[in-house]
């Protein structure tokens, strides 16, 4: 980076601020043509890590364009390169350049969207992005919701949502006064911040989630839910919500939502979507179909950090009934003057204090448009079918739930003859092995899961970067481990 000199950090000028940020654009772009070939995994440890960053509070002040330096030099080196091509991770994507440019954006502005007075434009942005992202579901013009830190807190808010409209006396009471226990029902495939939620709400998140099975794709099933609600009543608990999972963590299967959004109906439970992950499918003309049942949900979780290649934070919860989450969240602010027809975002979830992650979201929607962004999410499904069929075409490795998502779990079987003299927990450990030596070579990054109680191998395309070719020199490098080891 080049080094002008460092402004007043409370007086800066128009010059100095220009070259503060003509010095980090720099860096941003040449950092995005260098991603392709950077190795995924830094070289390392939290020993060393936390030793170069360990430093007394400063006292005095530093030059920038050496902060900048320092960053160039030792942060991003010691930086886990997630948007990498070859990052076959969890839900991580790759920043979209007009996104982190947003964020700049954004932070230059500095707007309260938990305010309407302290943010008109954003709050009317957020208004319009949480619109789409109903329209995309196929909820209802009453529809509403709020942009959240992500798919965890989204959860969170939604579940809170549901226990709001289902049991309205817990609003300010909490659970103490209930006669019987409120439980929710999610599969054993539910991401942790399910039990999480249930934990943060007062339910317990053992004995307030009751765990259904799933079927040999790993998705809900249906029937065993009728007959755990059923009985739970019996036993005097108080069943309220379902959980149905559109992209599951562990393998990217989508739940058969419509089967659940009938069974939520005949038992009167809220229908919660966790489609953190996989709702950016809905964008495509040709995966919508996969979906099929989101638009009955009483809330949906979004993740635009996920599917839409936006950088960190950008969750999202919707509710069929727009005004559910105000319900559960509006409180007294005596000190924030009150405007007629406008929407206060602090009331619809849990902070107060709220970012403007809509702009680097609604620049996004626009600048790629819905149809590219559904072409891009077929092509990395593609990319992942095509993945598991030349991985598993000679029959030593198999694919262990249906692709409905861009992530396989896969499986190394051995060789036939391999595979009888070695015992299932053999196996198991193998796939553990055969993850542990791709990362130890830095320059992928997939990791193990278990599912269907089956240990496996998942990979996820998540990049934007990603090409078969990447895939390809990862199916080499797999293909050589088990050989190996
Ligand atoms: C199904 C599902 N729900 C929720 C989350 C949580 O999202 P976040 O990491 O944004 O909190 C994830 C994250 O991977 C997920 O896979």
């Amino acid at each position: 980076m080049t080094s002008p000199a460092s402004p007043d950090p409370f007086e800066p000028d128009a010059a100095d601020v220009r070259a503060l940020g003509h010095a980090a654009t720099e860096w941003i772009a040449r950092h995005f043509a260098e991603l392709r070939d950077l190795p995924v995994i830094p070289d390392t440890t939290p020993a060393a890590v936390f030793a170069r960053f360990a430093q007394p509070l400063p006292e005095e002040p530093a030059p920038w364009p050496a902060l900048l330096e320092r960053f160039e030099r030792e942060v991003a080196p010691a930086s886990f390169h997630l948007p990498s091509p070859r990052y076959f991770g969890l839900m991580n994507p790759a920043p979209l350049p007009i996104a982190v440019f947003a964020e700049a954006l954004a932070a230059a502005l500095n707007q309260n969207v938990g305010a309407w007075h302290h943010s008109p434009a954003a709050t009317a942005i957020e208004r319009t992005v949480i619109r789409w992202l109903c329209d995309l579901a196929g909820l209802p013009a009453g529809a509403f919701g709020s942009l959240t830190p992500g798919g965890s807190l989204a959860n969170t808010t939604g579940l809170k949502i549901a226990l709001a409209a289902k049991l309205p006396r817990t609003i300010r009471e909490g659970v103490w006064g209930l006669e019987r226990r409120p439980v929710l029902y999610a599969s054993a495939e539910a991401h942790f911040s399910i039990p999480k939620s249930a934990g943060i709400l007062g339910l317990g998140s053992a004995a307030g989630v009751r765990t259904v099975p799933v079927d040999a794709s790993s998705r809900l099933d249906v029937a065993a839910l009728r007959r755990m609600v059923a009985t739970d009543r019996a036993a005097g608990l108080d069943p309220f919500c379902v959980v149905g999972i559109a992209g599951v963590t562990s393998n990217g299967v989508i739940d058969p939502l419509d089967a659940i959004a009938d069974a939520a109906r005949d038992l009167a439970l809220w229908f919660h979507v966790d489609a953190a992950y996989a709702a950016g499918g809905l964008m495509s003309d040709a995966l919508r179909p996969r979906f099929r049942g989101i638009e009955r949900a009483d809330s949906i979780t979004m993740d635009p950090h996920k599917w839409w290649h936006m950088p960190y934070p950008c969750g999202a919860i919707l509710t069929r009934d727009g005004e559910a989450g105000r319900r559960a969240f509006a409180a007294d602010a005596v000190y924030i003057p009150a405007t007629d027809d406008a929407v206060e975002f602090r009331d619809h979830g849990l902070a107060g204090s709220r970012p403007f992650s809509a702009l680097k979201l609604w620049m996004a929607m626009q600048l790629v448009g819905r149809r590219a962004y559904g072409r891009h999410a077929e092509l990395q499904v593609e990319l992942t079918e095509r993945f598991a069929r030349e991985l598993t075409k000679d029959g030593d490795w198999e694919v262990v739930t249906p692709i409905d998502t861009a992530i396989a779990a896969v499986r190394y079987r051995g060789r036939s003859a391999d595979a009888k003299s070695r015992g299932g927990s053999q196996l198991d450990s193998l796939q553990d092995r055969i993850v542990s030596r791709v990362l130890a070579r830095r320059r992928w990054w997939i990791s193990p899961t278990t599912t269907v109680g089956t240990r496996a191998i998942r990979v996820m395309v998540i990049s934007y970067l990603t090409r078969w070719e990447h895939l390809q020199e990862l199916i080499g490098e797999l293909r050589e481990a088990a050989a190996t080891l």
